[in-house]
């Protein structure tokens, strides 16, 4: 059975280094938004085009589990309906999905920043302490239940399912 490993977590929490790890140690397909992002448009958002991207990105990942290649999804997901999204899209096609959340502690997650920043500059953008304090309120931390169970949410209401919801998050999801 081939296993999707999602990255969960904060700037700066030490996402994208797990994510190399297990990419390494599972043989995985490694997706790392920003490392798309930084080099195609100079800057991690760009009006809307981070969700196209990862859209394409999460496609693609869909399409690696159906040949049989094991992924890590460095998305970082915040949201929950986005965790049980991809969730969801990795069991459609008889996948594992495991979250690997990375928990960072404000300071902690300061210091990691400033190290990025002054050993790999170019592969990062530039973050207030009134971002990260922002940020931090808008981080919905997954559960313990979330982590190990095998439960997937049902979709918000008004949503008929999850590829529905997915397909309007990601707008070029197919
Ligand atoms: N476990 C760790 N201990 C110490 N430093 C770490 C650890 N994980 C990552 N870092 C460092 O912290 C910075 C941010 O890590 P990164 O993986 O880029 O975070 P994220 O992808 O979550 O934004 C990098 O400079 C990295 O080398
Ligand atoms: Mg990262």
């Amino acid at each position: 059975m081939t296993t999707l490993f999602l990255t969960v977590g904060l700037p700066g929490a030490g996402k994208t280094t797990r994510a190399r790890q297990l990419a390494k140690e599972h043989s995985a397909l490694r997706l790392t938004p920003d490392e798309w992002m930084i080099p195609l448009f100079g800057e991690p958002e760009a009006d809307g085009k981070r969700d196209v991207l990862e859209g394409r990105l999460l496609s693609l990942a869909v399409e690696a589990l159906r040949l049989g290649t094991n992924v890590v999804l460095d998305f970082g997901c915040w949201s929950r309906d986005e965790r049980s999204a991809i969730r969801w899209l990795v069991k459609s096609v008889g996948a594992s999905c495991h979250l690997v959340y990375v928990p960072v502690d404000h300071e902690t997650q300061r210091a990691r920043i400033a190290h990025r920043r002054s050993t790999t500059p170019n592969q990062t953008f530039p973050m207030s302490e009134a971002d990260l304090l922002h940020w931090r309120t808008l981080f919905e931390e997954p559960d313990a239940a979330e982590l190990d169970g095998d439960e997937i949410d049902g979709p918000p209401p008004g949503w008929t399912g999850w590829l529905e919801w997915a397909t309007e998050r990601w707008p070029s999801f197919t």
